[in-house]
């Protein structure tokens, strides 16, 4: 199991091919299996195919979107805040879900963050994901999943990446 948090890495490139229905369930199944604050599951997912749909959504930020183009899926995470105050931590699972479960498909993810992010011209990136997706203002936007086959590996973490300094036993002892 350790494996799979060793060899998670952020994808940026993608192969030229669409994830397949198979993978496109599992990592749907995967992110609906989240846990949350008393269960009250406080998020919707946005499955996005279309290339022109993840042409626009590509350039939501000023920084850090642009290789969605050429990613032929992105999972949108949206929270819902008036269910439940914890939405953040929520969404941040079930994205984490994601990144994980394509991971063991063998495919290639990463993050974009969305919230309390603005584009070129200064528009918030929730905002702009909003207009093109037709997503009512009640939801917020935490993240955007960009996944596909990875064209290239980034290498696994090994055990002499950890910041092992970061971790006290008992008391805080610094
Ligand atoms: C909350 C969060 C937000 C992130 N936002 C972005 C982003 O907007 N664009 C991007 O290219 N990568 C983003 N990343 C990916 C990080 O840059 C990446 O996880 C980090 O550099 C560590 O590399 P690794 O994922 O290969 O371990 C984000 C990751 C997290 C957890």
């Amino acid at each position: 199991m350790i494996d799979i948090f060793s060899r998670r890495r952020s994808s940026r490139k993608f192969q030229n091919r669409p994830v397949s229905v198979e993978d496109t369930e599992s990592l749907v199944e995967a992110a609906l299996y989240a846990a949350s604050s008393r269960g009250i599951r406080p998020w919707e997912l946005v499955v996005v195919s279309d290339n022109e749909l993840i042409g626009a959504l590509s350039k939501v930020k000023k920084h850090g979107s642009s290789f969605l183009k050429n990613a032929p899926l992105a999972m949108v995470v949206l929270g819902i805040p008036e269910e439940s105050d914890v939405w953040i931590e929520d969404t941040s699972i079930l994205s984490t879900h994601l990144l994980i479960e394509a991971e063991y498909l063998g495919l290639g993810a990463c993050w974009i963050q969305i919230r309390n992010r603005f584009d070129a011209e200064g528009t918030p990136s929730e905002q702009v994901v909003r207009t093109i997706l037709e997503i009512p203002d009640s939801r917020s936007v935490e993240s955007i999943i960009a996944i596909g086959y990875k064209d290239g590996e980034s290498e696994p973490y090994t055990s002499e990446d950890l910041h092992t300094e970061k971790v006290f036993f008992q008391k805080y002892t610094r």
